[in-house]
């Protein structure tokens, strides 16, 4: 049962002033939606061509007949790498730098196409001397530095399979992702710079590694950032930058089917477990190139981009990796946390490189407004012409906020939605041909079919609200979950039994002409920050303390980060009396942090003595909700006990 209703879903169209206009020669044209409207598989063979070198061109384009299993470009062959790196080069452009890397302490590195694929061309060599070949499964667990770029394009060049786990995860979870790829290698590093500090990853991979039980892995390469001391496993550990010395700098791509998996990435889902989500190669370099050619309007020989996205996210696969690389883009990428060392940190590096395309998520908009404008007014932010939102529905105060502040007041903003399983942008504004509706992110863009349905299936009229859903496969699509084929049919395909129907998982408004508002999650999974959290994975995680005998975690608005993590816990008997309600949450948000990672450190957690329950058993977390978001608690007569919530409010006040 979803924990959230349409009708209680925010909805704030009104409260969004009028909108900029974009710039009139965009290089999207109207003549895209006609075409994909009249021949959608034409559309994206011929985007595919247009964007991509193939090294041996397709004769098939989707193929549906084992939904929800679906190939593009089946009989194609192309190499990812090369068409991120080598043709640039081969094309004229290997001066034009790549990356901008920016180092949080103010380090600093220029990087052309030329030198990346050099750099590139190394690290495939070093990765076949290490034995891993095509199909091979590497876990990278990497800060923001180039070597984060170059590692995932060196797995791709030899069709290999990356499985990129955010810097900010525990060893438990890079442990339970290890394993579930049956990972070779790790790519780690001894730290990265955060928050003005050296903060250490490979102690994190030791103890993953150390864990009970054989593991599949049998080096781990570690980058020299931090210059922190690191423990060291003779024979299994290798330093990255004497390893790619002594590697060969020649390195010819191959063509690899269209259809080889390029990574894993793994997301919450409403259980505890994580999914893989797997990705292949054409139909994802396909739609990510196209989305950020013509939804961030890129002319790549004058423009800078900054997407602002750890690379450990979908975001920094498809709009830092892989969509700016493949269409030869100029970037920045940025090794800190936004306020190291001083707030403005971020309007620096914009001043400093001349950014003029800025992609970004609510949340981080959120936590500037709260220092003030009076930052950013320091800075030259003129060079900005178009920015981006992802992650989820930008509130009016934020939107305007970025507008004025960052876009002085001109600057169009471009919202854009899509998640990890479908790799690439799939709603959005399309610069210089759409209007822009601030708060909506819009329209299906050209080639995507998107509707929202009521819970029968059944399409809303204009003005009505349901659920978010795509109902054509598109390139970009996940192929699958990693290891799991029916928790993938059963996951994404199976709310609707009208077609091979896709369900997002999002509520979503049809306005009066037909656009799409997005509303927010309406399973038991959060997004705090922009970034989805299962409420199951935190309820183990805290289960998993031997003073906790039940829990339930809810996702409670949050003005910073959107929702945050709210847990209602009930201490084993024994425990009651041995810790202090302050010990006890402290303890355990301690523990989440441990098990998981800071992402998931709950906000708050109460010590309760119940929790509300159905007649079934089934915890109402509604009600929950109520009271981490310090609302009146609604209807309580479907409880087993109807006293339960009394006990509760009065136990918190
Ligand atoms: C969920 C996907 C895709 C990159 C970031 C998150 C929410 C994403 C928007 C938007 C409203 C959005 C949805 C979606 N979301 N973009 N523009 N407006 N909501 O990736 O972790 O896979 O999460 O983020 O709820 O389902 P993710």
């Amino acid at each position: 049962m979803p924990n959230t209703s349409i009708d209680s879903l925010q909805h704030e169209e009104r409260r969004f002033p009028p909108s900029p206009k974009f710039r009139a020669d965009a290089v999207a044209t109207a003549s895209l939606y006609d075409e994909a409207s009249a021949d959608r598989l034409g559309f994206w063979s011929a985007q595919a061509r247009e964007l991509l070198h193939w090294s041996t061109d397709f004769t098939k384009d989707l193929d549906w007949s084992n939904a929800p299993f679906a190939t593009w470009f089946e009989d194609g062959e192309l190499n990812v790498a090369y068409n991120c790196l080598d043709r640039h080069v081969l094309a004229g452009n290997g001066d034009r730098i790549a990356l901008h890397w920016e180092g949080e302490p103010g380090d600093s590195r220029d990087i052309s196409y030329s030198e990346l694929t050099a750099e590139v061309k190394r690290a495939a060599n070093l990765l076949i001397s290490l034995g891993i070949g095509k199909g091979d499964r590497v876990a990278v667990y990497l800060p923001m530095v180039p070597e984060a770029v170059i590692a995932m394009l060196a797995v791709a060049r030899i069709g290999a399979v990356h499985s990129v786990i955010f810097g900010g995860f525990s060893a438990d979870s890079i442990r339970s992702r290890v394993d579930d790829a049956e990972a070779k290698l790790v790519i780690t590093a001894d730290g990265g710079w955060r928050k003005g500090k050296v903060s250490a990853l490979k102690p994190a991979v030791d103890a993953a590694l150390a864990k009970p039980g054989d593991h599949t892995v049998q080096n781990v390469l570690v980058v020299k950032r931090g210059n922190n001391e690191v423990d060291w496993i003779d024979g299994r550990d290798l330093w990255w930058h004497e390893a790619i010395a002594a590697a060969e700098s020649e390195h010819e791509a191959q063509g690899f089917a269209a259809e080889t998996p390029l990574f894993i990435l793994y997301t919450s889902g409403t259980t505890g477990k994580p999914k893989g989500i797997l990705h292949t190669s054409g139909g994802y370099l396909t739609q990510v190139a196209f989305t950020h050619k013509n939804v961030f309007d890129l002319h790549p020989e004058s423009d800078v981009y900054w997407c602002t996205a750890d690379v450990g996210w979908i975001t920094g696969h498809s709009y830092v990796v892989y969509g700016p690389l493949a269409n030869g883009a100029t970037q920045v990428l940025y090794e800190g946390t936004p306020d190291a060392p001083h707030g403005g940190r971020w309007w620096e590096i914009i001043q400093k490189y001349g950014v003029t395309i800025f992609y970004t998520a609510p949340t981080a908009i959120r936590s500037f407004m709260k220092l003030g404008r009076q930052i950013p007014d320091d800075f030259d932010l003129s060079s900005l012409r178009l920015l981006g939102s992802v992650g989820e529905p930008i509130n009016p105060e934020a939107w305007v906020w970025y507008r004025d502040v960052i876009g002085a007041g001109t600057t169009p903003i471009v919202d854009t939605w899509w998640q990890t399983e479908t790799g690439a942008i799939m709603v959005s504004a399309l610069p210089g041909v759409t209007t822009l509706k601030p708060g909506s992110a819009q329209a299906a863009l050209p080639g995507i079919s998107i509707d929202v349905l009521d819970d029968s299936g059944n399409g809303v009229p204009p003005g009505g609200g349901g659920l978010l859903v795509v109902t054509e496969p598109w390139p970009a699509m996940l192929r699958g979950i990693w290891g799991d084929p029916e928790r993938f049919v059963e996951t994404y395909w199976s709310k609707f039994t009208t077609g091979p129907l896709y369900f997002a998982g999002d509520g979503a408004r049809l306005d009066e002409d037909g656009d799409i508002w997005l509303l927010g999650r309406v399973d038991d999974v959060m997004n705090v920050s922009g970034h989805r959290l299962s409420t199951a994975e935190i309820e183990s995680a805290l289960v998993s303390h031997p003073i906790v005998a039940e829990s339930a975690v809810v996702g409670a608005a949050d003005e910073a980060t959107g929702q945050a993590v709210v847990a209602f816990v009930i201490l084993r008997s024994e425990h009651v009396d041995t810790y202090t309600t302050d010990d006890a949450s402290a303890l355990l948000r301690r523990h989440v942090t441990e098990q998981i990672g800071a992402i998931a450190r709950p906000r708050e957690v109460f010590i309760v003595a119940e929790l509300p329950k159905t007649r079934s058993g089934k915890i109402m977390r509604r009600l929950l909700q109520d009271v981490a978001e310090g609302r009146d608690i609604g209807d309580t007569t479907t409880l087993a006990d109807t006293s339960v919530m009394q006990i509760i409010s009065d136990r918190l006040k």
